[in-house]
């Protein structure tokens, strides 16, 4: 970890929850009504199925059940939370915020609580910035959600943006965690040049420079391509050095999930097998803030990820935004346990 303070502790994530909508879509659901089929997408993207939220389903209410989720495997989990961040792109409205709207139905009315707006990036962002409220002494320990009920701002007759996205959210906790774990370094950056690429009218009907957005998601999936394969190779690349490592100490890549071939890519500017990294888009698609807690939780509960493995993080989103950071896997925690879904199973069995 660079510039080690005696003092500063040592902070990472100590419970984790995730939430995914019953509703499966798979590829052939898209051939009927737009000029697609089911092996292009899967072969172009790697992606198989996804998730739709139910029509009265919202990002607040995805995001309540990660949270939930992370209760249940962790009913003190929340102990010491006085800051909600909801990282997302498809909030249920501008104001509230939707983090003040998962405080309030999880019994954290009063904390702290903002969302953040970087997108597919927004989840890793969330984690420094979370950090960095409690290294501030601002707050005590911080409930990150990652949620998105993007099947409601992607026209779903637009053979670009409708086959690639899905809906879910992924709930974790900062806080302590002992010395030698936890996060090490972040890495973050955005480039407003690239809004065109990625991009969703709000108030304004332009961006800067007079560029026309509509509606509903707009992107130019080739410049978001190029753009990601870059972005992640280097910010991860920058990140290892920060934290004096190198590509032979990491266990497990957690990249963003928006196309296998973009993870291909990453992987191979690291010199690292895909056996190295997890991946579950073929099952989500693209859930923007919701992929790395998706895959974190996966990756725990399958007995992948364990205590003390070196992670690096990597993501890419609308801004055009990236991050990149390293953590050493904290496994204590009760929710953090490999066999706590085995555990949830049996329970429910019971
Ligand atoms: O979290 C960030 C969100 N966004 C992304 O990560 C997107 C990144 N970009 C991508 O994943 C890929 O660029 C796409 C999956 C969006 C597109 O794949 P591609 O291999 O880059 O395809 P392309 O845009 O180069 O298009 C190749 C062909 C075109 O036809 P022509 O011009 O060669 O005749 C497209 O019109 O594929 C066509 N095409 C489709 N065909 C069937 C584009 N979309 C589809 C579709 N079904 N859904």
């Amino acid at each position: 970890m660079s510039d080690p303070s005696p003092t500063r502790p040592t902070l990472g994530i100590t419970a984790l929850g995730m939430y995914v909508p019953e509703r499966v879509v798979p590829n052939s659901d898209f051939e009927a009504r737009m000029d697609t089929n089911a092996d292009w997408i899967e072969s172009r993207t790697g992606i198989r199925e996804r998730r739709f939220a139910a029509p009265e389903q919202y990002t607040s209410d995805v995001g309540v059940l990660a949270v939930r989720d992370l209760l249940r495997r962790d009913p003190q989990a929340l102990q010491g939370v006085d800051a909600v961040i909801c990282a997302t792109v498809s909030p249920d409205a501008l104001m509230p915020s939707t983090a003040a709207l998962i405080a309030m139905q999880v019994g954290l009315t009063g904390a702290a609580a903002f969302d953040l707006s970087t997108a597919c990036s927004g989840f890793v962002y969330a984690l420094s910035v979370a950090q960095g409220l409690i290294l501030a002494g601002s707050a005590r320990r911080v409930l990150v959600v990652g949620a998105e009920a993007l099947s409601k701002i992607v026209d779903q007759n637009d053979r670009n943006t409708a086959i690639l996205f899905g809906d879910g959210a992924g709930a974790a906790v900062v806080g302590p965690v002992p010395a030698g774990y936890g996060f090490q370094d972040f890495i973050m950056g955005a480039d407003g040049n690239g809004g065109s690429s990625l991009y969703l009218r709000c108030v304004a009907p332009t961006l800067p420079g007079g560029f026309q957005m509509g509606d509903s998601v707009g992107m130019n999936g080739r410049e978001v391509f190029k753009f990601a394969v870059r972005a992640l190779g280097d910010s991860g690349t920058q990140v290892l050095a920060k934290s004096g490592l190198t590509t032979a100490d990491v266990d497990w890549v957690i990249p963003h999930q928006a196309n296998v071939r973009i993870i291909e890519a990453a992987m191979d500017r690291f010199g690292l097998p895909m056996s190295k990294t997890i991946v579950n888009l073929d099952r989500y698609g693209n859930t923007s803030s919701a992929t790395v807690p998706l895959v974190l939780r996966e990756g725990v509960d399958a007995g992948q990820i364990t205590d003390g493995q070196q992670l690096l993080l990597i993501a890419f989103g609308g801004g055009l935004s990236w991050v990149a950071g390293t953590m050493k896997w904290w496994g204590g925690a009760p929710s953090l346990t490999a066999d706590s879904k085995a555990q949830q199973q049996a329970e429910v069995n019971a």
